[in-house]
């Protein structure tokens, strides 16, 4: 029997009756304080991404083997730190994939076609006579993609586009398998996309990779989506760019920082769409990822590979 802490009550906990499991049950995310006093005597911790794992919490968590989180991204995680503690990190990848792709695509049709300034006026009782031009947006169709980051999520972004008849440009480390897709460096990206969609992981190499220089390369009627992390793109740079028509819109899952304030200036614009981190929260995908990350912490606790242990070269 092990001693396990889960910083959130997820489905299917019940899989680990025969180890000594204890839960956070408060609202919200498990304070820093609580997290650290609580893995003082836990060999495994299964955690979410609003929870921050770094030195200092692990030189507390003396007989910790495997962390597990319910995510795919783990900026939240000092993988490095984790490495010289000996402790295994797993993440639950390629469960989400087709779901957050789907997310990608649904804030996107809503900001180019202006859906959430539409919605706004028809619930605030001003819904006039129908104008030739009243709420004219852009167009999808025929128009040029452009994807940052073409992992798992940008090739499933990727393979939406066909539908759309759209032209895809990506850019990536690395040279990905991507059907019809060219890949380009950033700068030309961002000079031609119509539409510019974040996929990629958040690390010092992509933090702040989207800031006043970029926003700028991009042309009056492109459109912006982020549903990657929200310290990808700069924030007050954003501002100015959507306040200037700079770029033509915005839609976020992610934010910098989240929760965003009520009153913060990018919810006064608008040309943006703001939604809370949701880009994975179908029932069936959340589900599967609990499931996937129960599997890969039991495997940490019996000593087995993880089914998703986390690989920084992928
Ligand atoms: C992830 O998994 O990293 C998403 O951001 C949350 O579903």
């Amino acid at each position: 029997m092990k001693r396990v802490y889960v910083t959130k009550r997820i489905p299917g906990l019940d899989r680990l009756a025969g180890h000594d499991v204890r839960v956070w049950e408060g609202d919200g995310p498990v304070p820093d304080q609580v997290l650290r006093e609580e893995v003082r005597d836990v060999e495994g911790l299964l955690c979410m991404l609003t929870d921050r794992i770094g030195d200092d919490l692990l030189a507390n968590a003396t007989h910790l083997e495997v962390v597990s989180q319910m995510a795919v991204g783990v900026d939240n995680i000092d993988i490095g730190a984790c490495a010289r503690a000996g402790v295994i990190v797993g993440h639950t990848p390629d469960v989400l994939t087709e779901t957050v792709a789907d997310s990608a695509w649904a804030l996107l049709g809503s900001i180019v076609r202006r859906l959430p300034e539409g919605e706004r006026e028809v619930r605030a009782g001003e819904w006039g006579p129908w104008e030739v031009f009243h709420l004219a947006g852009g167009d999808l169709h025929r128009t040029t993609l452009g994807i940052v980051g073409m992992g798992r999520i940008g090739q499933a972004v990727a393979r939406r586009a066909a539908g759309f008849d759209m032209e895809v440009i990506y850019t990536s480390p690395s040279v990905q398998p991507a059907a019809e897709a060219r890949r380009v460096d950033l700068f030309e990206l961002l000079d031609r996309a119509d539409h510019v969609v974040l996929c990629t992981r958040l690390d010092e190499s992509t933090r702040g990779l989207i800031g006043a220089e970029e926003l700028t390369r991009m042309k009056p009627t492109s459109y912006l989506v982020n549903i990657a992390r929200g310290p990808i793109v700069d924030t007050d740079a954003l501002v100015t760019a959507l306040r200037n028509r700079e770029i033509a819109g915005a839609a976020l899952d992610v934010t910098d920082p989240e929760p965003l304030p009520a009153d913060h200036p990018l919810l006064k614009l608008d040309n943006c769409l703001v939604v809370p981190h949701i880009g994975s929260a179908s029932l069936r995908t959340r589900n599967e990822m609990a499931r996937l990350a129960i599997d890969n912490l039991l495997a940490g606790l019996e000593g087995r590979e993880l089914p998703a242990k986390y690989d920084a070269c992928r």
